[in-house]
């Protein structure tokens, strides 16, 4: 991972490091600040931490990397380093670990990052694979920010009023908090085929089915509708044996999230209730939904390598791009990134972050289940450690790809592998379908 680029000068390589930490602290502090301290210690579901944890696991990964590896300096607080340790316990037991409180979380993880600012200052950037390129403040900023996609993810599990907000598409001003009395801190703030062919396809043209365009885009809500008024989610033929006992045990029938309530589905999204988007990518299903989707509508999940042409491949140079649209580092014209919408964008949206074959939204809005096992490529070598990914190769965990919009730029690119167990749904998840193209 180089987030903080190559073949810059030094200061410029400093720069870029303390942006990104910068914008990842504004971001954790925003996520911990707009809900009283006893939300942060509370667990809001068995799948998350509480957000108090994360906090500081934030503040004691920063420590062990930055403080400790590459300064060389004396650990901080030890004593703690088993707690904040993800492999030594499992999320759903947490909550009864001896947790540092919120205040003292925060002094801790402020601790930190002050020192570590001194160390950015006085190391060079050379000489240490770990160090090369800013490769580990980079590093540091990007598991910052999956954490914050995390975090988000408890924000969505939580149940409550809103505590976060943020404007539509089209206006890119900052997430913030509503006003609140007693804050307790400061607020910093489609269409893939192994071969593409160009515009809009059909499919799903059996009698009495509806007929279903593929753009070139992810599966949309209202899609997604048709595959349930076409009873989905009851027929067997559609679903692989796990994915049909999964549910069949919990009475699933719609992405999580969603309700019917009359002849109308709503879904919570952040704490508000609301008519489900008809033409916004399907968000909240399960590696089976997903699977199942496409098996109804006559197509398949695309392979991991198929997504990646799809994100990367130009055509006319033969070479592969680091996005959709180039190598330019994402803008808010290029993709839904960032947290600043907490919401995918109406498919079809940024055009200017299409990839030469005119796929859009490959990045960012929905992380897109991938047909594909969690697996290494050839070659692989963990580094710097082997828990990032290696831990978790397997048949039983599947890729996602794209990043979602929780997702910062820092930690979004074309190559990306994010992977989880198939059933997860309170992922930022959704998909697209692919079919072996006989081209039309
Ligand atoms: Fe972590």
């Amino acid at each position: 991972m180089t987030a903080t680029g190559t073949g810059a000068d030094p200061e410029s390589l400093r720069r870029r490091a303390l942006d990104a930490l910068t914008v990842a602290r504004d971001r954790t502090a925003l996520l911990t600040s707009c809900v009283e301290d006893g939300e942060l210690t509370a667990q809001h579901s068995p799948l998350m931490s509480p957000l108090v944890w994360d906090l500081a696991h934030i503040g004691n990964q920063e420590e062990q990397w930055l403080w400790r590896a590459v300064a060389g300096r004396e650990a901080l607080r030890p004593e703690i380093d088993s707690l904040y340790d993800a492999f030594q316990h499992p999320r759903a037991s947490r909550p009864s670990l001896p947790l540092l409180a919120p205040g003292e979380a925060r002094a801790y993880a402020a601790d930190v990052r002050t020192r570590v600012l001194d160390v950015l200052e006085s190391t060079p950037l050379e000489g240490r694979p770990l160090v090369d390129a800013g490769f580990a403040f980079g590093m540091i900023a990007q598991h910052e920010q999956q954490h914050d996609e995390t975090m988000l993810i408890t924000h969505q599990l939580r149940k409550g009023p809103a505590a976060l907000t943020a404007p539509r598409r089209r206006s890119c001003g900052p997430v913030h908090c509503p006003p609140k009395s007693s804050s307790p801190g400061p607020v910093h703030h489609g269409d893939l085929g192994r071969a593409v062919g160009p515009g809009q396809r059909t499919a799903g043209a059996r009698p009495g089915r509806p007929r279903l365009p593929h753009r070139h885009h992810p599966v949309t809500n209202g899609s997604y509708l048709a595959f349930m008024a076409d009873g989905g989610y009851t027929d067997r033929r559609w679903w692989r044996p796990e994915g049909w006992a999964q549910i069949r045990e919990h009475g699933i029938g719609a992405p999580l999230f969603w309700r019917r309530d009359g002849g109308q589905w709503l879904r919570r999204r952040f704490g508000v209730t609301e008519p489900v988007p008809e033409e916004e990518p399907v968000l909240h299903v399960s590696w089976y939904e997903a699977d199942a989707y496409a098996r109804w509508a006559g197509r398949r999940l695309p392979t991991e390598a198929e997504w990646e042409k799809a994100a990367r491949h130009d055509p006319v140079s033969g070479r592969s791009r680091r996005y959709p649209w180039g190598d330019a580092d994402p803008g808010p014209e290029h993709a839904n990134l960032g947290q600043r919408h907490l919401r995918p964008a109406p498919a079809g949206s940024y055009p200017a972050g299409a990839s030469p074959l005119g796929v859009r939204q490959l990045i960012g809005d929905v992380w897109e289940w991938t047909a594909s096992d969690f697996l290494p490529y050839p070659g692989f070598t963990p580094f710097p450690y082997k828990e990032y990914s290696e831990v978790f190769f397997g048949p039983e965990h599947k890729v996602l790809r794209g990043g979602s919009f929780a997702v910062d730029p820092v930690a979004c690119r074309g190559t990306f592998r994010n992977w989880d167990l198939p059933v997860r749904r309170q992922i930022f998840s959704g998909f697209r379908t692919a079919r072996t193209a006989e081209l039309d």
